[in-house]
């Protein structure tokens, strides 16, 4: 038998309702904060990813779907939403539009080879907002209350961590503290740690190995030394999110798994899903554009992950719907198809082509949650009328074809 690549997962019936579920309501509230719809390539140039996630990075480094296409390209397919819109925007010279803001949202399959496990998948779905050309951390701010209504309209509980990354000013001196601070104990830390600390030294902090974490306790921390427009937006953002009485807390080791972002950094995590607990997360990255070819563009954004909030969501009952139509007599069926074809016009309809008894049909509808049983057997065949039984109040009645 052929089967589904590890890590990767059909979506279907209960499902499938549920992704479309989640989408369908992430896309309702990023409307209302001015989002519109945006599709990219999942096929992008390799050094797309290299540029923007990192190639320092654990996305970049190990988990690439990468390979040279039969015109001898090196493509990728995406392992993240932002470095392909980020391409688009500037492909759409939307960069060079300084005094406007663009905002767009977009959800998709995102691949990443990692080790399959309980929400760990090598195919996964994003829904995901970038804003761009804003600056000030009002944005910061209103992205991160427009995940928290997602999140509340889905009936999910979470936690928000946040953090600073600082900038260009006050990150290089913290990264030179937080070496000297590593090299001092490289014996003592993780063999990821020691490579990161050529390679990517804010990585460290992010080590989930106990023993590092311990020792990173006493590590310098960034939102300590950040530089003052750095730490009056942070202190801004905290306000803002006080008054809104959105909780969160402050991790000063949230240093997210992409090389792109700068000053606020943010993931929500919730504590009912085991290891795998980021359900969303995401940050300002003004220096994006202009390291893919760009005119300097801020700008924020975030991303949730639908397959990790599939396993929280509480669908909400189904209510009956639709009809279900169908004969006692196999001659009967052509006055079904104009009936069903009317009705199409508002609600969904299911026709049972084969004859059946009336039991039958009756179990049919129940089968797919119709809300009305819709049946021509002898009588009403002669008498032009249709039998139709309203499965939720569970009221019959017979009707003229014409005016059903
Ligand atoms: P990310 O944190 O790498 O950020 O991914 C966002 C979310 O995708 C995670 O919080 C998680 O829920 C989900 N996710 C990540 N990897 C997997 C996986 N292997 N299996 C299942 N779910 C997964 C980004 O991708 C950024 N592009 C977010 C962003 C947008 N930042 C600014 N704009």
């Amino acid at each position: 038998m052929i089967k589904a690549l590890r890590g990767m997962k059909d979506l279907s019936f209960e499902d499938s309702s549920r992704f479309t579920y989640i989408i369908d309501i992430a896309t309702d509230i990023a409307k209302k904060y001015g989002y519109s719809y945006i599709e990219t390539p999942i096929l992008e140039e390799t050094k797309l990813f290299k540029r923007s996630v990192g190639e320092s990075s654990d996305i970049v480094g190990k988990e690439m779907y990468q390979f040279i296409d039969k015109g001898g390209n090196d493509v990728c397919m995406r392992p993240e939403g932002t470095a392909g819109v980020v391409r688009a925007f500037i492909q759409d010279k939307l960069d060079r539009r300084q005094n406007e803001k663009f905002k767009f949202y977009y959800y998709g399959a995102m691949f990443r080879y990692e080790r399959p496990q309980k929400g760990r998948l090598r195919e996964f779905h994003q829904f995901g907002c970038e804003s761009f050309g804003e600056d000030l951390v009002y944005e910061d701010f209103t992205i991160i209350q427009m995940v928290g209504d997602i999140f509340k309209s889905l009936g999910i509980d979470y936690r928000l961590e946040i953090n600073s990354l600082g900038c260009s000013r006050c990150m290089p001196p913290y990264r030179e503290n937080l070496i000297n601070f590593l090299n001092g104990c490289r014996d003592e830390l993780c063999q990821d740690c020691n490579r990161r600390i050529e390679t990517n030294p804010i990585r460290v902090l992010d080590c989930k190995n106990e023993k590092c974490k311990s020792l990173l306790r006493e590590s310098p921390k960034l939102i300590d030394n950040l530089c003052s427009s750095c730490s009056s937006d942070f202190n801004r953002l905290k306000e803002l999110l006080d008054i809104a009485n959105i909780e969160y807390s402050v991790n000063s080791n949230l240093v997210r798994g992409l090389d792109y972002y700068n000053k606020t950094a943010f993931e929500f995590v919730s504590s009912s899903i085991g290891s795998q607990s980021a359900i969303a997360g995401g940050g300002r990255y003004d220096k994006l554009v202009e390291f893919v070819s760009g005119k300097s563009t801020p700008a924020v954004g975030f991303a949730l992950g639908v397959e990790r909030i599939m396993e929280l969501v509480k669908m909400p009952n189904r209510e009956r719907d639709g009809y279900y139509m169908g004969v006692m007599n196999s001659s009967d069926i052509d006055k079904l198809f104009p009936l069903a074809h009317r009705k199409r016009k508002s609600s969904s309809v299911t026709i049972e082509y084969r004859a059946k008894k009336l039991k039958a049909h009756l179990k049919g509808a129940d089968r797919i949650n119709a809300r009305y049983c819709v049946v021509i057997g002898e009588d009403e065949a002669k008498n032009g009328t249709v039998w139709v039984k309203d499965l939720e109040k569970s009221e019959e009645s017979i009707l003229k074809i014409d005016e059903f």
